[in-house]
């Protein structure tokens, strides 16, 4: 059972997944490379909860037990009594390795070593340790408070003991867990994305107009979001990575990145986190 759980990243999935677990009931240590940030990380959760608690959905004794569950550090060996430390930082795979290779060094050998990347191989993670048994995926939506799925990798690696920890873990954050071979999109963003890059393909040609992309997938699909809409969220240098990592698995033309979104990356037009992308949100 996962009693203290470590998180790697302070950005949009490591924030997320620390509300989850953190409200679950498990000890959440963050880490960022920053104390600043993994401070201002625990900050941004404070407020949040905060609003839960004005719109009724959380009460204030509540808030207090989950926030005091969540501690900010910027040092790796903090993680070392961890039963579970779950990564989520940017979509780069010599970015995880070399984080893979210190976290190995840094966090008890019992302990799971998880990646929550979306796409990349999550073998390549277990190869790096001295500890491939006890490597896994485990895959949140966004916004991790609210989305119900994860997906549970499983590389060649991989113990069977492993899998069942990490299946328990998302069952005891009140997740529907599903489980997956590691390739490349697993079975969400596989099927995902094709369409995401259509969409962007769609709008390149001038097929037709983003708000009508959208509106059409909303209403013709009864989706709950447009597709543009939704690569804003996700983060476009995010489903740039993604899009890259399914090409190189499948080489399927369906994944190879339509040029305009490559550009707009290029531009630091990321979507909501950089207040531009698809849509303009500075306003
Ligand atoms: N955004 C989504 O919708 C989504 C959904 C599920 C999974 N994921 C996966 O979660 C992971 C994080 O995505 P995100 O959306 O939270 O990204 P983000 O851009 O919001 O945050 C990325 C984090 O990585 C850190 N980082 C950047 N470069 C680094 C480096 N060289 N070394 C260590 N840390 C570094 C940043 O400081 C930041 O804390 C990725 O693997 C992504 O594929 C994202």
């Amino acid at each position: 059972m996962v009693k203290r759980l470590g998180i790697v990243g302070s950005g949009i999935m490591g924030s997320g997944i620390a509300e989850v677990a953190a409200k679950a009931g498990v000890e959440v240590i963050l880490r960022s490379r920053k104390q600043q940030s993994a401070d201002a990380m625990v900050e941004a959760l404070g407020k949040s909860l905060d609003k839960q608690v004005e719109r009724g959905k959380l009460d204030a004794t509540e808030r207090d037990q989950v926030l005091s569950r969540v501690t900010a550090t910027h040092d790796l060996h903090a993680l070392a009594d961890c039963d579970l430390v779950l990564e989520s930082v940017v979509e780069d795979l010599d970015v995880k390795k070399e984080l893979f290779r210190g976290l190995d060094l840094a966090v008890k050998d019992e302990a799971i070593l998880a990646t929550n990347t979306s796409t990349l191989p999550v073998v390549e993670l277990a190869m790096v340790t001295e500890r491939p048994e006890r490597v896994c995926g485990i895959h949140l939506f966004n916004p991790a408070p609210l989305m119900s799925l994860v997906e549970i990798v499983r590389p060649l690696t991989a113990s069977e003991e492993t899998i069942e920890q990490a299946r328990g873990f998302a069952e005891a954050c009140g997740k529907e867990p599903v489980e997956v071979k590691d390739r490349a999109g697993f079975i969400v963003n596989a099927l995902l994305f094709p369409y995401l890059n259509n969409a962007v393909r769609m709008l390149e040609t001038g097929t037709a107009t983003r708000d009508d992309i959208d509106a059409a997938m909303k209403g013709g699909c009864n989706f709950p979001m447009g597709p543009l809409a939704l690569l804003d969220l996700v983060g476009l240098d995010t489903s740039l990575a993604i899009l890259d990592a399914l090409y190189d698995e499948f080489r399927d033309p369906n994944y190879a990145a339509v040029p305009s979104l490559r550009r707009m990356v290029t531009a630091g037009h990321l979507g909501r986190k950089s207040k531009i992308g698809f849509y303009d949100y500075r306003k």
